[in-house]
Parts: structure tokens; C-alpha cells; sequence
């Protein structure tokens, strides 16, 4: 689907939409100031939808950076263009007419600013802004020159003196003495009163991280001013009751004796459906192998959830009115209840797996947790992907009730919170409420629709959830593989994660590519539309130019299609090279002792590259990676993709030795019965007991096929 590519960029755009209320400078000097040549310097001026055009008419000139928060050129550049500030803004001069000493910025009539090209994207194409970073010199509202890229204070410095000299001759020194990034003051100044007293704030240093806070703070650094307005002030009634909405809470002890508790069909009606407790059910037939390897594992389950989680079973040679009633395609299904809600069970059956999932369950049926800052971030750092709702004391409690109805479905993919903290409404920009977003390591993908039915459509903003709940780089496991690679190119990161340090790394490096990637994508689609919204333009002037009312029609009813269906979404994803070794070397023919590396995966037309152009291999490096992608996605690829070469039976034992060898995982049991499992369904099919679709179920499929089986030679039975 290109469901996941769409989003993103709608979701990109729509943020500049949602921007255009509200987001006014506002200058807060309690903790934004920073300090240069012993002066306080007020933060850098935003620039945003809303306000670009007026702020660009309060100065004869406006220097403004254009900058991503995900670009690592431009995390780079950040220190840079924060010091050229502050070096100017500190400056003086004395005006030669009136022998008086003037600021710098007043003299000069010049100010600095910088706009996010992410949040605020529409305002960036129709600045005409392609690349960033990027710092323009703008006279009179007209970009009079530009440098892109991350260049030096030198160049940038000039950039500023040029074009000032020009509007007043002789009045820049000849030689300037210009700051290092990340400086405290200019040397001239510490040649005079040593080094200064004041210390700045973290956004000072230059070292990769600390920058990244910088860049941080600097999309941070403006509040918006519709945000504050909306500060609710104490009231005496609790208008917040409405976000404690909660379905009705459990009042005996779940699962008093440790048991899994065998349910007929009026047992499960009583205890399950007509109740808001959670229950945990496998629906099973004795005679099924499957079921009977999880069966343990099922009895453990309960033990361990005693006093915690209801744990149930159903036998359905017993009880087939019940599964039929529940629609069940496959034994053993597995079924997690509440409130006559369920949601499938789609992972793998070892005890470790159902342990994990129980507490996740558990977890969201204690309610949608309410978030502020501190525990956001606190959040942040176990979480790489969080749902967050934005709601204000106009939000309903029909707005709530529906919120409450999505976080089954999320178990096990994501995390949903809610919120009021003014402090986040400001981090991602929300001016509108409520709201929804997803923050995949920090980094926003807004839910598009606003109207309050389509808030409250729980189908629709669960597909929305399922197209963006995977991590930017996520793991390739058993149980997501044919999520990830179905449908899309993939950059797949053959990693070990043995190795610490170059692990990171590699992670950090696919990362930082498919940020930049997503960058890129937003940027097209907005340059895109633009110029389709132009080409509608100019015919609706031209009909009204010759005055023909039919060609006006026809104009103005042209539809501003961005069908992209034509187009690959491309995913990023790395997998571990050493526990699927043998995948790896009979699909790609790579052995992963070999280092680390990176293929771009074409799974529709099993077909994959690993080389650049310049015939390397590709490897975790941010540049190797997105110089070849560029090429893998034209049309036609610019590069020879080479095919996969794995067989099935060659596959489905190295899978099965995968299951085996690895320490951590323990489902040599499930892999036996798989073996067994086969030889007897085909058995039972042949004997005519299928009365269900037996085998579509996980894991079975996945450990069969290997991560991603083999349509060609992978038959079913
Ligand atoms: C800045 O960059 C220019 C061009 O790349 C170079 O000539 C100059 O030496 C650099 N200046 C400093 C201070 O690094
Ligand atoms: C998008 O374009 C393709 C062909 O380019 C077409 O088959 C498809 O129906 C279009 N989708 C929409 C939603 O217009």
C-alpha cells in the first residue's frame, strides 16, 4: 500500500495547514535568552505560515535560515547560524551623519529568523525554498541572494556583509573578526574584557548531540500564542471529567485460582460478553497439533497471570455453535475481549510472547494515560512509537468514548496516550483540538481529518494507525515481515548486534537516511501540488482574461489529484544478520560475518540490489544509502537489480535451525509440531475434517515460508 507514504506527507501537510492560526512571536525572556558578549540576545525570530508575510514588511531586510529538524546538515548547521546571530546582534555601529553609536540590526534595519521547512512545508515551496539548510538575504520581501548548504561563518558572514554594503557604502570595517560556532563572545571582545562571565545555554557546544538539543529547542523556542490563549484558567467545575472517562472498571479479582477456565457457550456469554472485564481466550479443537504445543504454554499463561488477567478456553468440538458465532478461521485462534470488543492475537505462541502481550493488554486496560512533558519524555525513552491525543476542555466526552475504543488494536504495535500539557501542545505545534499524532522517536506524522465524526470514526483513524505505528527503522522479525517488505522497496540494514558500538552506529546511520528520505518525499509532494495549483491558476486567469465562462468552469474544476498510486513507498528496516544468518545467505547470498551491509529489497518483483553505482556494496552510511535509492527509484531503476535466490525447502530448514540455535528463543517445540503439524493436516484435509482453513495462521505461515517465503516455488500444502 502507499497508504503509509500518503499519510506521511498529508500528515506533513496538514501540519502547515493546522499552523496557519495562531503561532505568534512572543518573546518569553525567562528561559530563552541566551547570552553573548556579555548581552542578553533575544531567541531567534520563527517564521511560520501565519506570520512570514507580515514579519517580512516590519524590516527592510530579513536573513532567514530554512532548515529541517531531521536533516543532519542542518542539525550541523544549527551552532553556526545561532552564533552568526548573536555575533551581529551584539554588534554596533557608529552612524557616520550622527557620530551615534546604533545596534547593529537598527542601523542596518536587518533581522534573523528561521523557518522549519517540515512543519511549516507549504510556506517553503511557495518561498520557492528546495534545499535546506539554506540562508537567504531578503530586501523588501525579495530573496536578493542565497548560500545553501552547511557552510562556514566565514562565507555566511559575507553573505551578510555583501549585501549590507551595498545598501551603505562604506560603513562594514574591512576585516571582521568572526566567532566560532558555539562561541560565548567575539574575539575582538575578549581581546578586550577576557573571557566573558555569563555562561550560555546547552545550545552552545557544538558536538553532535548537544546540537541536536539546540535544533530541538529552536522549534520549541516560540510559543504559540493561540497555544497560551488556550491555557484553560482554574475553573471551579472539573471540565477535564469528561478525558476520565473509562469503560467501566472490573470489580472482582480476574483469574482468582491461576486456571484457564474452560468456557461453554453460556459461560462465555456471561463472563465475557456481558461484562467489562478483559479476558484472554484460546478457541482450539483437541485434535489439533497446534494447539495441543501450545498447550503448556497456555497453562503456564494462566499461572502466571493469577489475580491479573482472566485466561479462558474454548473447545470447540464442544462448543461449535460458540465458534461459529465468534468467526474463527483457524484453530488455534487466540482472542483478547473486553467490553465486547476483541482483537486478534496475531504473534508467536511460546510463553515469553504471551507473557509480553498479557502485560501489554493489561496495561491499556487500565485506561489512556495522561501525559504532561516530564512523563512524555520519561516515555519517550522505552517507546519508539506513541500515539498522542491533544485534547482541550472543549473536547467531549463522545470524543473520549471513542478514544477509548482504539487502544486494543494497538496492543502490541504502539502505545496511545493523551494530553493538556500546554508544553506539548507547543512542541508539535497543535493549535487545533483535539488532535491526533504519532511521534515515531520524537519525529510528528499528524492524523490528517479534523471534523469531529471523522475524530470519532474509529475504522478509519485505525487505518490511519496501522500505515504509520511501525518504528522509522524497525526490526525485521517473524511476526512483521510481510508488513514491512509486502508492497514497498526496502532498505534493509544487515546488522549485528553483537557489536555494540558499530551496531549503533549502522542504527543511527539508517535512521538519520530515512529521515532525510522522508524530508525529500514531504518537499516533492508539496512542490508537486504547487505546481498543479499553479497550472489551475493560470487557466482560471486566462478564461477570465478572455472572458469565457465555460473555460472558467472547466478551470475551476479541475481537481488537484495527487494520485501517487504510481509510485513505491519505499520502507527502511534493519534485521538481525546474525540470527538470520542463513535466511540472509540463501535470499541475498550474503554472509553476515562478512560486516555489516544494506540491500534495497523489491519484494513484489523479488529482486534486489546491493551495490552502488559505483559497483560497492551498499553499506550503513547515511550518503551510501540515499546516493543508491535515488537510483533504485527511478524509473526505470538507473541500476541492475539482482534477483532472490532462495528455494523453499532450502529456506524452511534454515529457519527451522534458526528457531533452534538462538538462546533466547525457545520455540523448538512449536518448530516440531510445524513438522509433524504439516504431514497431519494434509492427513486430516485428505481424511475431509477441515472444517476450518487450517495453516494461514502465524506463526506457522512465517516459519514455513522464512521471513518472507517464497511465492514461487511456496505452495500451502
Ligand atoms: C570557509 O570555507 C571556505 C570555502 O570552503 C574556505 O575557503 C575558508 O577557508 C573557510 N574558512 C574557515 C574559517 O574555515
Ligand atoms: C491513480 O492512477 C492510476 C494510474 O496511474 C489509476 O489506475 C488509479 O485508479 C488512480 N487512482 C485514483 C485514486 O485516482
Amino acid at each position: 500500500m502507499r497508504l503509509a507514504s500518503l499519510a506521511l506527507v498529508l500528515g506533513a501537510s496538514a501540519l502547515g495547514a493546522a499552523q496557519a492560526i495562531g503561532a505568534e512571536n512572543t518573546e518569553d525572556p525567562e528561559h530563552e535568552n541566551t547570552y553573548f558578549n556579555d548581552q542578553k540576545v533575544p531567541p531567534l525570530l520563527e517564521l511560520n505560515s501565519d506570520n512570514y508575510e507580515k514579519e517580512f514588511g516590519l524590516s527592510k531586510n530579513l536573513v532567514v535560515k530554512f532548515y529541517s529538524p531531521w536533516c543532519p546538515h542542518c542539525i550541523d548547521f544549527a551552532p553556526t547560524y545561532q552564533t552568526l546571530y548573536e555575533f551581529y546582534y551584539t554588534q554596533s555601529v557608529e552612524d557616520p551623519k550622527t557620530g551615534k553609536t546604533v545596534p547593529f540590526e537598527e542601523y542596518y534595519d536587518l533581522r534573523f529568523a528561521y523557518l522549519n521547512c517540515i512543519a511549516f512545508a507549504d510556506t517553503c515551496t511557495k518561498l520557492s525554498i528546495s534545499t535546506y539548510p539554506q540562508v537567504v538575504f531578503y530586501t523588501d520581501g525579495k530573496a536578493v541572494d542565497a548560500i545553501k548548504g552547511n557552510k562556514n561563518m566565514t562565507l555566511e558572514s559575507g553573505l551578510i556583509e555583501k549585501n549590507i554594503k551595498d545598501q551603505k557604502p562604506a560603513t562594514r570595517p574591512t576585516e571582521l573578526e568572526l566567532p566560532e560556532p558555539g562561541d560565548l563572545a567575539s574575539p575582538a571582545h575578549i581581546a578586550k574584557n577576557g573571557k566573558p562571565k555569563k555562561s550560555g545555554t546547552s545550545s552552545k557546544t557544538t558536538t553532535g548531540e548537544e546540537t541536536v538539543v539546540l535544533e530541538k529547542e529552536d522549534v520549541k523556542e516560540k510559543e504559540p500564542a493561540k497555544a497560551k490563549e488556550a491555557t484553560p484558567t482554574k475553573p471551579k467545575v472539573d471540565p477535564w471529567a469528561a478525558a476520565n472517562v473509562k469503560p467501566a472498571k472490573a470489580t472482582s479479582t480476574p483469574n482468582p485460582q491461576g486456571i484457564s477456565v474452560s468456557l461453554t457457550a453460556e459461560s462465555f456469554q456471561q463472563l465475557v460478553t456481558m461484562t467489562q472485564e478483559p479476558w484472554f481466550i484460546k478457541f482450539y479443537a483437541p485434535w489439533c497439533h497446534h494447539c495441543q504445543a501450545m498447550a503448556s504454554n497456555w497453562q503456564q499463561l494462566a499461572k502466571e497471570m493469577k489475580g491479573k488477567l482472566n485466561i479462558g478456553e474454548v473447545n470447540c468440538d464442544a462448543e461449535s455453535r460458540l465458534c461459529k458465532d465468534v468467526r474463527l478461521h483457524g484453530y488455534p485462534t487466540i482472542l483478547f475481549f473486553r467490553g465486547g470488543e476483541r482483537v486478534e492475537y496475531n504473534g508467536l505462541r511460546g510463553l515469553g510472547d504471551f507473557l509480553q502481550y498479557a502485560d501489554k493488554a493489561l496495561d491499556i486496560c487500565s485506561g489512556i494515560q495522561d501525559v504532561d512533558q516530564a512523563s512524555f519524555e520519561e516515555l519517550e525513552k522505552t517507546e519508539d512509537v506513541i500515539f498522542v491525543y491533544f485534547y482541550d476542555h472543549a473536547t467531549t466526552s463522545e470524543d473520549f468514548l471513542a478514544l477509548e475504543r482504539l487502544p486494543l488494536s494497538l496492543i502490541g504495535h504502539a502505545k496511545l496516550v493523551k494530553t493538556r500539557d500546554v508544553h506539548l501542545y507547543e512542541r508539535f505545534k497543535i493549535t487545533t483540538w483535539p488532535r491526533l499524532l504519532v511521534a515515531r522517536e520524537g519525529r510528528p506524522t499528524y492524523y490528517n481529518p479534523l471534523t469531529p465524526n471523522e475524530m470519532r470514526n474509529t475504522r478509519q483513524v485505525l487505518t490511519w494507525m496501522k500505515s504509520v505505528w511501525l518504528p522509522i527503522v524497525p526490526e525485521l522479525t517473524a511476526s512483521n515481515a510481510r508488513e514491512i517488505m509486502d508492497g514497498k522497496i526496502v532498505v534493509l540494514g544487515i546488522l549485528n548486534r553483537e557489536d555494540d558500538e558499530a551496531f549503533l552506529s549502522a542504527k543511527r546511520e539508517m535512521k538519520s537516511a530515512a529521515n532525510e528520505w522522508m524530508d525529500k518525499q514531504i518537499q516533492l509532494f508539496q512542490m508537486e501540488r504547487q505546481d498543479l495549483r499553479d497550472a489551475k491558476q493560470l487557466r482560471i486567469e486566462e478564461a477570465e482574461d478572455r472572458n469565457d465562462q465555460r473555460a472558467l468552469r472547466n478551470a475551476k474544476s479541475i481537481r488537484i489529484d495527487m494520485n501517487r498510486s504510481d509510485r513505491k513507498e519505499v520502507a527502511f528496516a534493519w534485521v538481525d544478520g546474525t540470527f538470520w544468518q542463513r535466511w540472509i545467505r540463501t535470499t541475498y547470498g550474503i554472509d553476515a560475518k562478512d560486516g555489516e551491509r544494506v540491500i534495497i529489497n523489491d519484494e513484489d518483483n523479488r529482486r534486489y540490489w546491493d551495490q552502488t553505482i559505483t559497483g560497492n556494496y551498499i553499506i550503513p552510511s547515511r550518503t551510501s544509502i540515499l546516493e543508491t535509492i535515488s537510483k533504485v527509484t527511478a524509473s526505470p531503476p538507473m541500476l541492475k537489480p539482482k534477483l532472490t535466490i532462495s528455494a523453499f525447502e532450502k529456506v524452511f530448514f534454515d529457519i527451522r535451525m534458526a528457531f533452534t540455535e538462538h538462546p533466547i528463543i525457545s520455540y523448538g517445540g512449536v518448530v516440531i509440531a510445524v513438522l509433524f503439524g504439516l504431514r497431519y493436516f494434509r492427513g486430516r484435509l485428505r481424511g475431509g475434517r477441515g472444517n476450518f482453513r487450517i495453516s494461514e495462521n502465524l506463526p506457522v505461515k512465517e516459519i514455513r515460508e522464512g521471513l518472507l517465503g517464497n511465492t514461487a516455488n511456496g505452495k500451502t500444502d
